[in-house]
């Protein structure tokens, strides 16, 4: 453990004079580079990195952290060349408010470690004690890792400008909590100010810019000449909002992403899906290789702070050839914002996006898959920016047990009436405000939106499923999506089971709700086109897998992704 320490100080040596240089440039930019002065009122047996003003560049530092209501996430910076630490190499580590010599500083495994952009991290801790604070130390050599700078301070959850990307219009989007504007309205954009720097206490290093457009979470604002040409120094950069009676929002917002200048005039794929989950791990394979065979080419993951197995079950899906990437998205009801963020970062490679969740699935049921549908509704030059689709809510249908064969063969019968739909963008038809309400966007002239029959095409919503897998989502809306239940409750009364609004006790006839037609469409669909003839095996069928490695071992690699269809 020593060792490693020895190593990172030779590595550093060769770049001691480079960060000496930055440093001593910085500390002209910044004024002041100072550590927080309450470290040293703790007596501990962990042991605080010596930060002088020479070296403090070339240490690993927390940049920010910032509580959310049921977590706290710790945003770490690496220096150049340094080995990133796992999981496994760090401990979250608590102080209490009342702290004194007999206070030595519980320590938890963090419940995640996630890789940010370069040479950062964002490592996810439980909660401090109520006016504690938390940091992270470093298990083999117990030392505690320091703040940044006075910058690198702890945030609240609301208000916060909490993540933000330049645009290819030379606009700065910014998604910012605390607002609280209302829903699908325009606000005056005279209202807002962008502000840009590194610290927001400073008033000199600042740079003002004006507001573009807001609305619901989201303040585009044009981005400062002086920051579109000096790149290097715009990569940290923050940008925060001023709001007339609200003063200037605390940021953690650094807008490095830069969205590509020029669109390729051929787009790398036809039909993308962007999706925001938390713990569905067990889906994501049937759910991604199902939709590969209609014609989805590319999935954008955002991970609402899932702890099972999402990062295993995403390298995999890789590893076999799909173009799959998971971002971590771990703020606090921001779904909207959330896709409008993936909407911005599919636009360049994506002709259509899909917005639909791991328990629906896209059933087509003309020729071409999802290609056949846009050929349909949306032929090249034409004016149409959204195809929407009606769901269709699926019930147990009679099981007790998960179905091993996946979800669409195994539940097969649903209730008559429709949801409301879902809907497929295209993102360069997107308004500028990125307005979206229940998966779908407002679009900027002169695109329309066009609605799809049900016999063309519809959304199978596994929405209940056998009990063991409902009560999961049960206990999850109970704590964070209790107005979706209230929601539910107006929709239809039907939804509603007496007992399951306060007590998430089985009902006795569950396995047979929400039945009212038979319908193996899917079912069938699957089983033609997917099944392996020989094993009666579908390919996200983990016995699958297993046969697959023995039929390579003895025939020659083959590749495993499933090809589509059309
Ligand atoms: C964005 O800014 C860059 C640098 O100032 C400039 O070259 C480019 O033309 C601008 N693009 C747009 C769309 O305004
Ligand atoms: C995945 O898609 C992105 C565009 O969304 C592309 O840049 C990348 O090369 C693709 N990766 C693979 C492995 O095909
Ligand atoms: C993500 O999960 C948390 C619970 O940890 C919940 O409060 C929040 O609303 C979820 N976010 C979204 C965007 O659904
Ligand atoms: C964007 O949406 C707003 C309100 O939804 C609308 O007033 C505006 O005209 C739209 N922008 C464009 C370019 O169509």
């Amino acid at each position: 453990m020593k060792d490693r320490r020895r190593r990172n100080a030779v590595v550093s040596w060769s770049a001691l004079f480079w960060c000496t240089l930055l440093l001593v440039f910085s500390t002209i930019i910044f004024t002041t580079l100072i550590f927080s002065p309450f470290i040293t009122t703790f007596s501990h047996p962990f042991k605080w990195i010596k930060t002088t003003t020479t070296n403090s560049r070339a240490t690993i530092t927390i940049r920010e952290t910032v509580i959310l209501p049921d977590q706290a996430l710790i945003f770490l910076n690496y220096p150049p060349s340094f080995r990133l630490y796992t999981k496994h190499d760090l401990s979250c580590v608590y102080f209490s408010p009342d702290d004194d010599s007999s206070s030595r500083g519980v320590t938890q495994p963090p419940i995640q470690l996630h890789l940010a952009r370069l040479r950062e991290q964002i490592v996810r801790c439980t909660l401090p004690p109520r006016g504690g604070t938390v940091s992270l130390l470093i298990k083999s050599n117990g030392v505690v890792i320091p703040r940044q700078d006075s910058s690198g301070s702890t945030h609240e959850w609301t208000p916060l400008v909490y993540d933000a990307l330049f645009d290819r219009d030379n606009t700065t989007v910014a998604f910012v909590k605390g607002l609280n504007l209302r829903p699908e309205k325009l606000m005056e954009p005279s209202r807002f100010q962008c502000i840009y720097g590194w610290d927001f206490t400073k008033p000199k290093f600042l740079l003002k810019s004006d507001v573009v457009s807001a609305a619901q979470e989201i303040i585009r604002c044009k981005t400062p000449k002086s920051i579109l040409i000096g790149k290097a120094q715009a990569q940290d950069i923050k940008v925060t909002i001023h709001a007339k009676d609200m003063g200037v929002f605390p940021s953690i917002a650094r807008p490095g992403l830069r969205l590509q200048h020029t669109t390729p005039k051929q787009k790398a794929h036809e039909m993308c899906i962007c999706t925001m989950l938390r713990n569905q791990a067990g889906f994501m394979k049937e759910w991604v290789m199902y939709h590969a065979k209609i014609g989805v080419q590319r999935w954008f993951i955002y991970d609402n702070n899932s702890d099972d197995d999402i990062e295993n079950v995403i390298s995999f899906l890789q590893s076999v050839g799909y173009n799959i990437s998971q971002h971590l998205w771990p703020w606090v009801k921001t779904q909207e914002a959330g896709f409008a963020h993936c909407a911005l970062q599919a636009r360049s490679s994506c002709d259509w996006v899909g917005f639909i969740d791991v328990d629906e699935f896209f059933n087509v049921k003309i020729k071409g898959g999802m290609h056949g549908v846009i050929w349909h509704h949306a032929k090249p030059g034409s004016n149409v920016g959204e195809i929407r689709t009606p769901c269709y809510s699926f019930g147990p249908s009679g099981l007790r047990e998960v179905p091993k064969e996946g979800v669409a063969v195994g539940y097969t019968c649903r209730l008559a009436a429709r949801e409301r739909h879902k809907s497929i963008v295209r993102p360069e038809a997107l308004n500028q405000s990125l307005i979206n309400v229940v998966h779908h966007f407002h679009l900027g002239a002169p695109f329309v939106t066009v609605d799809v029959e049900k016999s063309e095409m519809m959304i199978n919503h596994y929405k209940y499923q056998v009990w063991k897998v409902f009560k999961e989502k049960f206990y999850r809306r109970v704590a964070t999506y209790v107005a979706d239940w209230q929601e539910e409750q107006n929709v239809g009364s039907r939804d509603r089971v007496p007992g399951l609004g306060t007590k998430p006790v089985e009902p006795a006839d569950w396995a047979n709700r929400f039945c009212e037609v038979r319908d193996n469409g899917l079912r069938n669909w699957v089983l033609r086109n997917l099944e392996d003839r020989r094993t009666r095996l579908l390919p996200w069928q983990s016995e699958f897998e297993h046969h697959l490695r023995k039929r390579r071992r003895r025939k020659e690699k083959k590749p495993f992704m499933i090809q589509p269809l059309f």
